[in-house]
């Protein structure tokens, strides 16, 4: 017997001992996160399969369909995140990682058509460059937990058009930037700038995943929102949306990204003299006025406990 085989006092693999043979076989494993890591999810595994109790065909299609998940992922695809997102696992990773002292504004998940190097522009600008929309203002202030305004704060904002497209998704079809900018506050904590009303859209569900959505009855679509990552010295980034409480998707997006403290009020303004001031075309707009709490570094969280990692930053 080699020594390799003498340690391994998992014993052989049976059925009953499924769980212990394998996490003995681990326990050598010098990354002692990897080796805990591992242990749960050989546990929770098996103890799903021993439930499911899956045909060798049903265990292939399910290798398959990770397969064909794989396949799907390039460089500006990745179907992997898009299955976290639809399984729920997206927002609970988000969730546990982002829990907030009470009164911070909640986060909810990126997504994959944030760009880094979005311009910065003047407070008050227009971020739609092509004119195709329904107007809409977007106000508010950027806040600590005491109520006080956050000077310094940058706030990166994208959205969709009316039509439910990003720019990153119609490139040649609409300018590079479209529905994008950076906009930094001043001592007033105000953030303020103009851009059209957004539209649902569906997540790219041309792939393994959309056809999963479709075989467990379930549609692709995200409610109307707009992103947001806000970040300003002394704080932690706070990675959010606001959504349009109004939407047909607002109690079912794909992703599960809605939060109740996120829905914003969409309010049409039929004020011709506001709407040409703003030098908007037609008269009325929508005013969305949305304010941010920042959570500080190393501040509790509402489970009363601290994040460690923030607190050594
Ligand atoms: C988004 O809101 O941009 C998004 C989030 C998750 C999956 C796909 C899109
Ligand atoms: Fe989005």
């Amino acid at each position: 017997m080699t020594s390799q085989t003498k340690d391994d006092d998992g014993g052989f693999f049976t059925e009953a001992d499924s769980v212990e043979v394998v996490t003995a076989r681990n326990a050598g494993a010098r990354d002692k996160r990897l080796r805990e890591v591992m242990e749960v999810v050989t546990r929770k595994l098996h103890e799903a399969v021993k439930e499911i109790e899956p045909t060798q065909d049903e265990w292939f299609a399910a290798i398959q369909f990770l397969t064909r998940t794989g396949h799907m992922c390039n460089d500006w695809r990745q179907e992997f995140i898009l299955l976290s997102d639809v399984l729920g696992v997206s927002m609970l990773v988000d969730a546990i990682n982002n829990r907030k002292p009470s009164g911070a504004s909640e986060s909810t998940v990126l997504g994959p058509f944030h760009v880094a190097d979005a311009p910065e522009m003047p407070m008050g600008a227009n971020i739609c460059l092509d004119g195709k929309g329904e107007d809409m203002l977007v106000h508010g202030r950027i806040l600590d937990t005491e109520g006080l305004p956050i000077a310094d704060a940058l706030i990166d904002v994208w959205q969709a058009n009316d039509e439910g497209f990003y720019d990153v998704q119609q490139k040649g079809i609409q300018p590079d930037f479209n529905l994008r900018g950076v906009f930094r506050t001043g001592p007033d904590g105000a953030y303020r700038f103009r851009a059209v009303k957004p539209k649902f859209y569906p997540i790219p569900d041309d792939g393994p995943v959309g056809k999963l959505l479709g075989a467990l009855g379930r549609h692709p679509f995200r409610p109307a929102h707009l992103h947001y990552i806000i970040k300003a010295p002394g704080f932690e980034a706070l990675t959010t949306h606001i959504f349009d409480p109004d939407d047909p998707y607002i109690g079912s997006d794909a992703v599960f990204g809605v939060k109740e403290s996120l829905l914003a009020e969409f309010r049409r303004i039929d004020d011709p003299a506001r709407a040409d001031a703003l030098a908007f075309r037609h008269g009325w707009f929508w005013e969305v006025e949305h304010d941010f709490v920042l959570a500080r570094n190393g501040a509790g969280r509402s489970d009363g406990t601290v994040d460690q990692k923030a607190s050594t930053r």
